[in-house]
């Protein structure tokens, strides 16, 4: 076995009903905590008040930030940072999906250094320091996983560009999973973020970043997104199903802080970096089966145990007649749960996609894919995603 290293730092409370835990978990940070959140809608009310009661009942003063937006941006970061300011916050509360998780996180920098959050990106030389504040992470989807990993996901609109802070001090402290808070989750989020947990875990997988740890992990989230996101898609209160997809994304949250993400993930950043309409999940569900289809023969093994766990007969054939067919099993899937989309369903043109594809190999996750794409394969993979008729996907 090949030596690793696996770091973990987040606690995790998982279950339904820890929601209640959430005073007494930031209580240990300070006395001033700072909700950050999107705008409220009707089903985030009741959550937001169930937190705030759990922090008022441990004694902490509260401020509110409803400013976050999918695909956040670091206008909306500052506002949110001057606010943690103004108010003195000892802690962080990121209470949403990814975006208001990867807000909570990006705050926690702003509101304690120098200058943006921009200055503070993965390969800028200035880092996040030991200021930087404790954030608790309370997760409503399943999932980006941003919940127990160092990054956080933010767009520049002046630059047009979307990148990341990536560092171990912005593991949140807490990480609150209750899966009572998700059975409100609309259809379409539940697929999309659901979708995202997936590619968490098979990139993880295929990363020669990966460890024996991380893979175990993989597996088992892979396994539980075949088998159980198509029931929290079809009924969105089967609490099983949520609490099954809450733990899928933990696990490929728990997979990518130690792994990483490879090229769906390159291209799909960038694709909501350009066209922030497009949610994450769309990004990667729209060019999942021509990558597949591009890079199945350089793992082989891998590419067969994945298409192995959405058709298992596909067992019945050797490793490269199965790694083979990971394209028309991921299609399949994506059409049980109503996500066989194309680039024409998210509107991005095409004759765009020539600057997408440079867009794509801007980040270094692409190098970690088992066949390094240059830019006319992504060129050449986001024409065969254009459409999605029968067979359109196919090299
Ligand atoms: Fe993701």
């Amino acid at each position: 076995m090949m030596p690793f290293t696996y770091f973990q730092p987040t606690e995790i409370r998982f279950g339904a009903g820890r929601v209640a835990d959430t005073g007494a978990a930031a209580a240990r940070f300070g006395r001033r905590c700072l909700i950050v959140t999107v705008p409220v809608f009707p089903a985030l009310g009741p959550v937001l008040e169930k937190v705030q009661a759990s922090l008022q009942a441990a004694g902490l003063a509260v401020a509110h930030f409803d400013g976050v937006v999918p695909n956040p941006t670091t206008d909306v970061i500052s506002a949110g940072a001057r606010l943690a300011r103004e108010f003195k916050a000892d802690v962080v509360l990121g209470l949403g999906g990814g975006s208001s998780l990867d807000t909570a996180k990006a705050v926690a920098v702003e509101a304690t250094h120098d200058g943006s959050c921009w200055d503070y990106l993965f390969f800028k030389p200035a880092q996040p320091t030991e200021k930087t504040l404790p954030v608790v992470a309370v997760t409503t989807t399943s999932g980006t996983g941003s919940h127990v990993t160092q990054v956080a996901v933010v767009t520049n609109p002046r630059e047009k560009n979307k990148s990341a802070l990536y560092h171990p001090r912005i593991y949140p402290r807490v990480g609150i999973v209750d899966p009572e808070l998700m059975v409100t989750a609309p259809k379409h989020v539940t697929a999309t973020t659901g979708f995202d947990v997936l590619a968490h875990a098979f990139e993880s997988y295929i990363n020669p970043g990966g460890s024996p740890y991380t893979d175990m992990m993989a597996v088992e989230a892979m396994r539980i997104v075949a088998g159980r996101l198509p029931a929290a898609v079809a009924n969105g209160a089967d609490l099983a199903a949520r609490t099954d997809m809450a733990w899928a994304d933990t696990l490929g949250g728990l997979c990518i802080a130690n792994a990483g993400v490879t090229l769906p993930h390159g291209i799909g950043m960038a694709m909501s970096g350009l066209y922030p309409h497009v949610a994450h999940g769309e990004a990667l569900a729209c060019i999942y089966p021509a990558i597949l289809r591009f890079s199945w023969d350089a793992a082989l093994a891998k590419f067969a145990a994945f298409a192995r766990i959405f058709d298992p007969a596909l067992e019945r054939l050797d490793d490269r007649a199965a790694a083979e067919r990971s394209g028309d099993a991921v299609e399949a899937f994506l059409d049980r749960i109503g996500l066989r989309i194309c680039l024409r369903d998210l509107r991005i043109p095409e004759n765009e996609l020539a600057a997408l594809a440079r867009a794509s190999l801007v980040l270094p996750d692409y190098k970690n894919h088992p066949r390094v794409a240059a830019v006319d394969d992504v060129h050449a993979l986001l024409m065969r995603s254009v459409g999605n008729g029968p067979g359109a996907s196919r090299p």
